[in-house]
């Protein structure tokens, strides 16, 4: 996509091509991710990545206002959309609306999304018809995991797959733009992708879905505390941040950094550095 995204383009990507979508925490990632991605999520998944939670359950409005603050300051052509915690949504339809009219103005983000199904559709309905968009996410739910266990994969019982459809069907009529399926066995989301009316981003779901998001850091290899089945490593950060600490530690120590061209002269003393050279 090129130039501002809109919510219009995005949608029209379904049926088009594959959708790529990340999180993004901080301006440099952003940078780095906008011209690849159609759309960056700043997930609440910074509290386990960068504040090292166990979950994602403490995390604040403000937290998500600050990160949101700062991917949109390097953003140029994805679509940005911001989580909306834990606590911050989920007692009322009103309540909801102040949230995300705060993320939304002190942000200039494109877009909320927020965990649950139908018993969310409500939620959602306010949003919309307020002129904010929402992005649905449905399946496993990271915020309602109990102490950080409850990672379960659902779609597995005919209950729980015949939910899954209610869940779906509600949000999409209740007008959300997309919605994430996170967690489902996979003939059930590539069931739901082929359904439903908006647009489907799987993560841990199906192929079948418009689109697959991951989170940043676990694709890249540098979060390791836990790295669910679904995720590909692309590469090894990690390894390769130890490798160039460990060059920085033996420069250090050996004297080779900083050399003269990392260091400040008297201008007299760098001609005179200059003409010995
Ligand atoms: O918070 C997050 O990163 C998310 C993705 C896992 C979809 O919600």
């Amino acid at each position: 996509m090129l130039g501002k995204p809109t919510i219009n383009d995005f949608v029209a990507l379904k049926g088009q091509r594959k959708i790529v979508c990340l999180t993004a925490y901080s301006a440099p990632m952003a940078k780095v991710l906008d011209p690849h991605c159609d759309l960056l999520l700043v997930g609440d998944s910074v509290g386990m990545v960068v504040y090292g939670m166990d979950n994602t359950q403490n995390v604040d409005i403000n937290t998500m206002i600050r990160h949101g603050q700062a991917v949109m300051r390097r953003r140029k052509s994805a679509l940005v959309v911001i989580d909306l915690p834990s606590g911050s949504y989920e007692t009322s339809p009103e309540q909801a609306l102040v949230s995300a009219n705060e993320v939304i103005t002190k942000t200039g983000a494109d877009a909320v999304k927020l965990e649950g199904g139908a018993d969310f559709a409500p939620h959602v309905k306010c949003l919309v018809e307020s002129g904010i968009p929402v992005l649905g996410h449905i399946g496993l739910l990271p915020q309602r995991t109990v102490a950080g266990k409850n990672f379960r994969i659902t779609g597995r019982t005919p209950d729980e797959v015949s939910q899954l459809h209610i869940d779906s069907d509600a949000l999409a009529d209740a007008g959300v733009f997309g919605v994430v399926m996170e967690g489902i066995v996979e003939p059930v989301a590539a069931s739901i992708a082929k359904l439903s009316k908006v647009l489907t981003i799987g993560i841990g779901a199906s192929a079948a879905c418009d689109g697959q998001i991951l989170v940043t850091d676990d694709m890249l290899g540098l979060y390791d505390a836990f790295t669910p089945k679904f995720v590909r490593k692309f590469t090894n950060l990690q390894d390769e941040i130890s490798r160039a600490v460990e060059c920085y530690c033996a420069a250090v120590i050996d004297g080779s950094f900083p050399s003269k061209d990392h260091l400040f002269f008297n201008k007299k003393d760098s001609a005179s550095s200059k003409a010995a050279k």
